[in-house]
């Protein structure tokens, strides 16, 4: 089987276009992967997730080892098979999810043991037990097992955490071993610190993976602090391997990113945010909740080709939301992860003909700052 590569097609400025070639198909770069947390884009069948010109998904280790476990699914064939998703899958390797949402857990140097949020039961992850999870998922893509505190914290905090991730890191590319048709990305830690972030870049170069992830970021530091970090973490971390920036974020935070060096993004806002009513169009956040919506009959964005613009007005989709039937989750999360596709795709051409910074401006122009 061959291995997983990336081709940099093009650059304008720091935003770079590129294509991660996979077994299971390529990824045009930049990339946003639409988040499949259980096995499933909620709201969404896989064939329109692909519709929308998603070309890869993420999937999570933490909630698919508790429910349906890892051996469950490896069982029946592994997650592609499960989910009906033939296209490339990226997992998280679980300690952040563990983090944010599991019950009572204790963090060591081996791993962590948590309380499951389902029911309450014990489990451990361990650096060789997300490797395992994740091998036994069949993810193409594969996180190295890490930490992160939320933002502010201590100086002494981030840099312990960052230190132990870089050996979880090391630990990780071991129980990984050589699989090839598979990749495994390292996750550059440290904070807002410069000096950390070259620390850990530099530590997970020495080991060599497949692609870098910059993570810790848009845990709470606002948009500005994370722009100045991505101002220098990007450039850090090999010029010739996928950059990941995850869990980004709002429309302008993954154009901002893409300015700044970044590959592949994931977030659940475009799908969360669907089932909510909260609809991102060219023009700005729109709420579909809103009284005046009622009487509308245009569709939620003129120049959107989206299945929910191209056949409802906004009244119709105003109605299914106050009625909350199931077709609302549908058509928002369609709508909204169709967006995100094609400022992808726009960016993408745009880094390709030379005009992003054109592009970047015609983008913020005309973009309300409320509800509009
Ligand atoms: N998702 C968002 N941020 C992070 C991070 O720092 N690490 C991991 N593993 N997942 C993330
Ligand atoms: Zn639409």
């Amino acid at each position: 089987m061959t291995r997983i590569t990336f081709e940099k097609q093009a650059q304008d400025g720091k935003a770079r276009r590129g294509v991660i070639r996979t077994t299971r198909g390529d990824i045009q770069t930049p990339a946003f992967m639409p988040v499949g947390t259980a096995a499933t884009v909620k709201a969404m069948m896989p064939e329109s997730v692909a519709a929308t010109g998603a070309d890869i998904l993420l999937g999570n280790t933490y909630h698919l080892m508790l429910r349906p476990t890892a051996e469950r699914v490896a069982a029946l064939g592994g997650l592609h098979k499960f989910m009906n998703w033939s296209g490339p899958i990226l997992t998280d390797s679980g300690g952040f999810q563990v983090m944010s949402l599991a019950g009572l857990r204790k963090l060591t140097e081996k791993g962590v043991t948590f309380k499951s949020h389902i029911d309450g039961s014990k489990h451990e992850i361990t650096p060789e037990r997300s490797m395992e999870i994740q091998a036994l998922l069949g993810s193409d893509i594969v996180m190295c097992f890490d930490e992160c505190p939320a933002l502010p914290a201590d100086r002494d905090r981030i840099a312990s955490s960052m230190e132990l991730s870089m050996r979880w890191a090391q630990r990780s590319k071991d129980a990984f071993g050589d699989r090839p048709g598979h990749a495994l990305f390292g996750i550059q830690q440290g904070g807002l610190e410069e000096d950390l972030r070259a620390q850990s870049a530099q530590a997970l170069r020495e080991i060599e993976f497949d692609g870098y992830a910059v993570g810790g970021l848009a845990v709470g530091e606002g948009q500005e602090a994370m722009f100045g970090c991505l101002d220098f973490a990007p450039d850090q971390l090999p010029e010739n391997k996928p950059r990941y920036l995850m869990g980004v974020g709002k429309p302008d935070d993954i154009v901002g990113a893409v300015a700044r060096g970044i590959d592949m993004m994931d977030c659940v806002l475009p799908s969360r945010s669907g089932r909510t009513g909260q609809v991102f169009t060219r023009h700005g956040v729109l709420n579909i909740k809103n009284a005046r919506h009622q009487d509308d009959p245009r569709p939620l964005d003129e120049n959107c080709s989206c299945p929910a613009c191209r056949n409802y007005s906004r009244a119709y989709l105003h109605h299914v939301f106050r009625s909350q039937e199931i077709i609302s989750s549908m058509l928002l999360t369609w709508h909204n992860l169709h967006y995100y596709q094609d400022i992808m795709s726009g960016m993408r051409e745009a880094i390709a003909s030379g005009t992003f910074a054109a592009w970047q401006s015609d983008f913020h122009s005309g973009r309300a700052q409320g509800d509009i």
